[in-house]
């Protein structure tokens, strides 16, 4: 099996879930790249929906394939949000973020009705913190929040966590989010208490988001060789 094939069968599962007329959040990476593809063939075949992309990359890849995009300024709530993930644990709290456009994917997330994730089965963990959890902050100041951020996890039973800012590959400058922000990479490996981080963390100024999604996804599909399981 790929890991490809997996994700594949995760996002044609979620379009089980579009109904005609549907305002949808689009959600950003790999993944959520094969619902959109997915979803331009019924959009072809008549399905009439209407997307509110999580990024910049999302929205040129819905316009690229024919789907009538609403910026969310021009919504006041979404139907169904349809997004991957980087980690899941056993009561669907998430580890957003590894694509850079958690800030936007959980505005959307949360405007939400339903959120749908998709991800192949290796995302499924029984405790949430191996994959590093994105930490978008502003740029001003970012050295001095780096610190804090470290402070807020070691005061929530995190052992030596690292954090990290995240650079563009090869070029050694900062990755700059849709929104003009940092990320910070905080190596946690276990996340003991994640709702006690979540909340440490988002009280620091000049934190803009965390990649802690808690009690936000409703319905996850994890796709493996075979199709897709559902739970919800
Ligand atoms: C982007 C995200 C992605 O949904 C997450 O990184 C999963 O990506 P992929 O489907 O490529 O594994 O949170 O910010």
């Amino acid at each position: 099996m790929s890991d490809e094939d997996a994700k594949r069968n995760a996002a044609a599962a979620a379009l089980d879930y579009v109904e005609d007329g549907m305002t949808l959040g689009l959600g950003t990476g790999s993944t959520a790249a094969f619902f959109v593809e997915f979803l331009a063939e019924e959009v072809a075949d008549g399905l009439v929906v209407r997307g509110v992309p999580t990024s910049e990359s999302t929205r040129r890849l819905a316009e690229t394939h024919g789907i009538p995009i609403l910026p969310i300024e021009q919504v006041e709530r979404i139907d169904l949000t349809v997004d991957g993930a980087d980690e899941i644990d056993p009561g669907a709290n998430l580890i957003k973020g590894g694509g850079a456009a958690l800030l936007r994917e959980k505005i959307v997330a949360n405007a939400s009705d339903h959120m749908v994730v998709i991800a192949d089965a290796s995302k499924a963990v029984e405790q949430l913190g191996a994959f590093p959890l994105p930490v978008e902050v502003t740029p001003f100041g970012f050295t001095i929040t780096a610190k804090k951020v470290y402070d807020a996890l070691c005061a929530t039973g995190i052992t030596r966590p690292k954090v990290k800012l995240r650079e563009l590959p090869s070029k050694g400058t900062p990755l700059v989010t849709d929104g003009g922000n940092y990320i910070l990479d905080c190596s946690c490996q276990v996340i003991p208490d994640p709702r006690a981080t979540a909340v440490a963390l988002s009280v620091i100024p000049g934190v803009v988001e965390h990649g802690l999604f808690l009690n936000m996804a409703r319905t996850v599909i994890l796709g493996d060789s075979e199709g897709a399981e559902l739970l919800e």
